[in-house]
């Protein structure tokens, strides 16, 4: 996706953050789990297993469901054409199921990946290179992200990329570009990082065209990695994980 914008008044239309789910303590976890025995076992079964005409929700891939924020629409709006009914529940709800539905899922890439050979394909694969430098740190995102969001970071990240990496190209009006890195953004200036690691600042007065684009500066691993090899990833990153239920 690119947007192009030119220098001035469109400024600051694009603070589109992503949705995280601010529910996901203990309790809201058993909050969810009473919503779904009331509302969602009767078709995706009480274990979330599927088998009474709705989908298994244990395990990826998700058909809907790529991401936390797509679950929240699946829910919310259903799915048109098929069973799944849209549920009018308050936000607050929905993301206590989701909570649920991500628990359920836990451990299952753990069961048919191999840990401690995905240790090693992650240190073969130079991933530490970047996350334990400019990128997030891996152990906090296996905390946060589920099972399918993890799995779709690595085969297609450009599908999720937060503001703050998404790549930045400007002229300015002496007809110099810059582009890097969007670090941060205000009603005047920009930050940027260079790939020279440079920052830069600008002042938004003095630019004369400004672009930005939610590609990922990761690579895809989509191709290069066997399914296996994939579970094996996953089921490293699982581990990971502090003590999650
Ligand atoms: C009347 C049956 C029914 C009920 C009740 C129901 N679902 Fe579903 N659900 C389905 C069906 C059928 C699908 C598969 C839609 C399709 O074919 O794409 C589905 C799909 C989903 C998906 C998407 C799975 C994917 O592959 O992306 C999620 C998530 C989901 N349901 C969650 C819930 C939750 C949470 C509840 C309760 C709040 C619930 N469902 C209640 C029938 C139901
Ligand atoms: C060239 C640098 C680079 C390499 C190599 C790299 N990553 Fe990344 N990765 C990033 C950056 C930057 C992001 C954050 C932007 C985004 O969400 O795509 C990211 C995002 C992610 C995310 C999603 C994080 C989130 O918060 O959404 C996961 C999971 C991930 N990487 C895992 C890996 C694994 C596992 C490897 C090795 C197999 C790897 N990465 C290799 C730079 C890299």
């Amino acid at each position: 996706m690119v947007i192009l914008l030119a220098a001035g008044a469109a400024w600051g239309q694009h603070s589109s953050l992503k949705l995280t789910n601010p529910f996901q303590t203990p309790e809201d976890r058993a909050a969810g789990a009473d919503v779904f025995r009331a509302q969602c076992a009767s078709c995706h079964g009480v274990d979330g297993k599927g088998g009474h005409g709705g989908p298994n929700l244990t395990r990826g891939p998700f058909k809907h469901a790529v991401s936390e924020e797509a679950m929240f629409r699946v829910i919310s709006k259903g799915v048109p054409g098929t069973a799944m009914p849209g549920f009018t529940m308050n936000g607050a709800r929905t993301w206590q199921v989701i909570t649920y539905i991500g628990s359920l899922g836990a451990g299952s890439a753990a069961v048919r990946g191999n840990a401690s050979r995905g240790a090693k394909l992650v240190a073969g694969l130079r991933c530490a290179g970047c996350h334990e430098g400019a990128a997030p740190d891996l152990a906090r995102t296996a905390e946060r992200l589920s099972l399918p969001e993890l799995r779709l970071a690595l085969v297609n990240p450009n599908a999720e990329v937060a503001p703050e990496f998404w790549y930045w190209r400007g002229r300015l009006r002496d007809a110099t570009t810059v582009e890097g890195r969007r670090l941060n953004e205000d009603t005047f200036s920009v930050q940027v990082a260079e790939r020279s690691g440079r920052l830069r600042t600008i002042d938004k007065s003095d630019l004369a065209e400004a672009s930005i684009e939610a590609r990922s500066p990761m690579p895809s691993f989509a191709g290069k990695l066997s399914e296996t090899d994939l579970d094996d990833v996953l089921a490293y990153l699982e581990s990971l994980r502090g003590g999650r239920p």
